[in-house]
């Protein structure tokens, strides 16, 4: 099936009662039939129809043998990191989101866990930075704020012949643009809030694995059981609602966000544009090469910090806010937002400063968006 009919048909198999959406079980426990016997649920926490559902639609549409749907994106980054034990060493893209390297600095490398942020899109400067005790290679492509894009099969490689596995945060295309598994990839993330839920309703994260018989699969099923960090029914069937119109929603940001980008580059307070479906861009060429689509994110720079702050206040159709990837367009500031606690280092390495706007782009009226930018932009 092609990834249109996946998005709305997902795994569905219909009950007794013939139900086109898929059934909220909202049920806490299940009752068994007899001693040894199991309806195969048993207990929600460890198993529930409706986010076994989705959980299975996530998979099929990564083309991975297993997902966990859980209650963050950054529950999910967790469940990658509390795989590794002291000692191991992570190589993670430089510019990335700014709640990972908090994660990653702040909780795992209180645990002897090295973390080193590294230029991913620059091979042999990644293939330098690899140590035998290289466990994990954490990317995003493109990635946030920068827009950066990663060669996904060619790190794949470079982490296979160094016994690493390689990890893809793919929030900002879905498996609708990019199938990172598909190129090599072991294992991808989500923040499920983005462009998988599209409606800036729900919180949401998911891992995928491309290898459900892998010893970190088998570990994750044991965590996610544990631990229980998994995703409410409520919200997964918000979430398998959401699915479906996964591929319209994006086909039509991903459009009106080149027509944005091609628009601002004219706009004289506008100094910087990045979007890699601008065919100058420096990651066309590969974007186009291993995705399907540029995505709905645009990131800019304007003439002084200033004019950045005043363009926030100005805005009336679009919302000054955090987060990405639904129907309403939103504007972020990164340096005080999304990526307020990235150290200043690495800001300085991949260009994220204080003229910094990062655009997800909504399902209004494009015009509408360029007119609302534009008043922003020269102050009416
Ligand atoms: C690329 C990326 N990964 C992960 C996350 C974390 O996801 P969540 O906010 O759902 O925990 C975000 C959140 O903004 C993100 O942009």
């Amino acid at each position: 099936m092609r990834d249109h009919t996946l998005e709305v048909h997902g795994t569905h198999t219909y009950d007794r009662t013939g139900a086109i959406s898929e059934p909220i079980y909202l049920s806490a426990t299940f009752r068994h039939p007899a001693f040894g016997q199991s309806t195969g649920y048993d207990y929600g926490r460890v198993a529930n129809p409706t986010r076994e559902a989705l959980e299975k639609t996530i998979a099929r549409l990564e083309r991975g043998e297993r997902a966990w749907a859980v209650s963050s994106g950054m529950a999910a980054i967790n469940l990658v990191l509390i795989l590794l034990d002291p000692g191991d060493h992570v190589l993670l893209s430089e510019d990335l989101y700014g709640g990972t390297v908090r994660l990653a600095n702040e909780i795992y490398g209180h645990y002897g866990i090295d973390f080193e942020y590294v230029d991913t899109t620059n091979l042999s400067l990644l293939q330098e930075k690899i140590r035998p005790n290289t466990r994990v290679i954490f990317i995003e492509t493109p990635s946030n704020p920068m827009m950066f894009i990663t060669d996904i099969a060619a790190v794949a490689r470079l982490a296979h012949q160094n016994g690493a596995f390689l990890v893809v945060d793919n929030t900002f295309l879905s498996p609708h643009f990019q199938k990172p598994l598909t190129l090599g990839a072991d294992m991808v993330v989500h923040s499920g809030t983005k462009y998988l839920c599209g409606h800036n309703d729900v919180i949401a994260g998911f891992l995928v694995v491309k290898d459900a018989t892998s010893p970190e699969a088998q570990r994750l099923d044991m965590l996610v059981k544990s631990e229980g960090p998994n995703l409410s029914s409520m919200d997964a069937w918000l979430m398998l609602r959401s699915l479906k119109t996964l591929g319209v929603r994006l086909e039509r940001q991903a459009q009106s966000a080149l027509a944005i980008a091609e628009w601002l580059k004219e706009q004289p307070q506008v100094t910087e544009v990045h979007y890699p479906g601008l065919p100058d861009s420096p990651g066309y060429a590969l974007q186009r090469q291993q995705a399907s689509g540029f995505g709905g994110m645009v990131s800019f720079k304007v003439t002084s910090a200033a004019l950045a702050k005043a363009i926030l206040g100005r805005l009336k159709l679009i919302a000054f806010a955090e987060s990405l990837g639904g129907v309403e367009s939103l504007l972020t500031y990164p340096i005080a937002q999304t990526h307020a606690e990235m150290p200043p280092e690495l800001m300085r390495r991949t260009g994220l400063d204080d003229k910094l706007l990062r655009l997800s782009v909504g399902l209004e009226d494009v015009e509408d968006l360029k007119e609302d930018l534009g008043n922003a932009l020269s102050g009416e």
